[in-house]
């Protein structure tokens, strides 16, 4: 997509944000990372609006969390006035924080790397950051239910209409859409490029990094097995 950075689907969507995700109850995430860290310090790629990490940081965790999105980064201050959350702003593939972490997770952010040369690096640069023992634990989508093309009625009430068009590119495993919001008042468009990046391939690039899978899930639970029609997965790495 022309003009698209890395910033862009931040910027765009960060007021609606919270919104767009109220049907998501992030509870199982923010158990699981609070039960891997053990206490010890974690770290959040692609942090957004703290939607997982604010409930760690509040849990007592020490939790600092990295965004390349300022729009993004300023709800998460409006949330959270008091800096609970230490909040870094930074392309995540150069990870720019100090310190190791026990836990280094990340929900629905890696796929917004659209160079694999990107998500290697960031791979790299988590296994640095990782205490001895530590975790990388990421949630991903599934490619294999993502491909599609085309427009999808995602959502109709009285005052709202929202769309989604996308399309897909195989040679490069790019996923383009635009998430079309039609209201009275006017009409939003708020886009968002991914690089469908198969399971396979986070771990070839995660032993790339000098990490191993250790468990793969289809929930953070740990409860549903990873199957060809998960919505998502749940992998957990650990350094080798
Ligand atoms: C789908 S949101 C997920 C936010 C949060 N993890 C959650 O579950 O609510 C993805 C986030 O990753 C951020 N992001 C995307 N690419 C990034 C990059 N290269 N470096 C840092 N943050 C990035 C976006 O700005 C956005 O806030």
């Amino acid at each position: 997509m022309l003009n698209y950075e890395k910033s862009t689907y931040g910027e765009r969507i960060a007021d609606m944000y919270d919104w767009m995700h109220s049907a998501w109850e992030p509870r199982e995430t923010i158990d699981a990372v609070e039960g891997l860290a053990m206490g010890g310090a974690v770290l959040e790629l692609g942090v957004g609006t703290g939607r997982v990490a604010l409930p760690l940081a509040k849990a007592g965790l020490k939790v600092t969390g990295v965004d390349v999105s300022p729009a993004m980064l300023a709800r998460l201050r409006e949330k959270d006035p008091g800096g609970l959350v230490e909040a870094v702003r930074g392309d995540f593939s150069e990870l720019p924080v100090q310190g190791r972490f026990s836990v280094v997770f990340a929900v629905n952010s890696l796929l917004q790397l659209s160079d694999p040369g990107d998500q290697l690096r960031c791979l790299i640069k988590v296994r640095e950051h990782l205490e001895p023992g530590g975790v990388l634990a990421i949630e991903e989508a599934n490619p294999a239910v993502f491909t599609g093309g085309g427009l999808q009625v995602a959502h109709i009430s009285t005052d709202e209409l929202h769309l989604v068009a996308s399309e897909y590119d195989p040679v490069g495993q790019h996923y383009r859409a635009q998430h079309v919001i039609l209201r009275n008042d006017g009409v939003r468009l708020n886009p968002v490029a991914l690089r469908l990046t198969s399971p396979a391939e986070f771990d070839l690039m995660a032993n790339q990094a000098g990490l191993r899978l250790r468990e793969r899930w289809g929930n953070w639970a740990r409860t549903a097995p990873y199957v060809a029609d998960s919505r998502a997965h749940i992998s957990f790495y650990e350094p080798i």
